[in-house]
């Protein structure tokens, strides 16, 4: 796992930018796996500078969505391919009938999430997986106690999460949906990269537990040990609680420089 501490405030969506510009330059055809929230907002808006500078395109790029929420309208803005639409999709040069995301109105949820498994497969999987982290430790939306072998499917939000993720339904944590479907941590753990983005002191234990903390269903993100390939981007609010936070920048300030992310 690296770990690339930033100090200037915009540094870090850049940084996360170069990494997928750069799978997008040797595979225009490239998955992509995107997150919703606040934390991938400032990748997907460098992203957005590099395709309107026109250094880089999406055109021939598809992207698989983390998770949706369950039951909200089609039109509510925040069901997340509506979000996504307004966050990533509408910035880039993306094709929408290129992104997917699990199907939150379905009758058969349960179909839905098998369908969306077998889309991922169908595609060749995905190359780059955008991940933000919750204050819970929770990726994409499995929640404490998820197992670190699951799949799409249903989930139930924790409170914890539901009252962070008021502040995006006018602050009434019970706007805020009990379900979702989530791409499971199996699936998350199959993409070829993983990068997580994360900022803010409120963020700073659940990234201890991620790098440093036993591997443990308690912090699902914890799981990320497990993959080869998995690059961490953070503030220094972020970082704030790894105890081995100066190894780590001393590790990214000696990298050499024909190693990329
Ligand atoms: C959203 C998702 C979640 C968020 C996490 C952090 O698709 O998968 O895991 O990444 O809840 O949310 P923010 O970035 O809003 O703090």
């Amino acid at each position: 796992m690296e770990v690339v501490i930033s100090t200037a405030p915009d540094e870090t969506g850049k940084l996360a930018a170069d990494a997928i510009s750069e799978l997008l330059r040797r595979q225009p055809g490239a998955v992509l796996g995107v997150a919703t929230g606040s934390s991938p907002l400032i990748i997907y808006d460098e992203l957005g500078r590099r395709v309107a500078q026109g250094s880089l395109s999406l055109a021939r790029a598809h992207a698989f969505m983390l998770d949706e929420y369950v039951g909200l309208p089609a039109d509510h803005p925040q069901r997340y391919r509506n979000v996504i639409r307004e966050q990533f999709i509408d910035k880039v040069d993306i094709d929408p009938k290129q992104v997917y995301g699990p199907d939150g109105l379905a009758d058969d949820l349960a179909g839905a999430c098998e369908a969306y498994e077998r889309a991922i497969a169908d595609t060749g999987g995905i190359d780059l997986q955008i991940l933000g982290i919750g204050t819970d430790g929770h990726i994409a939306f499995n929640e404490p106690g998820s197992s670190l072998a699951s799949r799409t499917r249903i989930k139930t939000l924790t409170s914890q999460t539901r009252r962070d993720n008021a502040r995006f339904f006018g602050g009434d944590v019970d706007a805020v949906p009990l379900h979702c479907l989530t791409q499971g941590i199996g699936t998350i753990l199959e993409s070829r990269h993983l990068v997580l983005v994360a900022s803010g002191r409120r963020k700073a234990e659940a990234v201890h537990q991620l790098v440093e903390g036993p591997i443990s269903a308690m912090w699902p993100a914890t799981a990320l040990q497990l993959h080869p390939h998995v690059t961490v981007f953070l503030d220094t609010a972020a970082a704030s609680r790894l105890q081995l936070a100066s190894y780590y920048i001393e590790t990214y300030q000696g990298k050499p420089s024909w190693q990329g992310f």
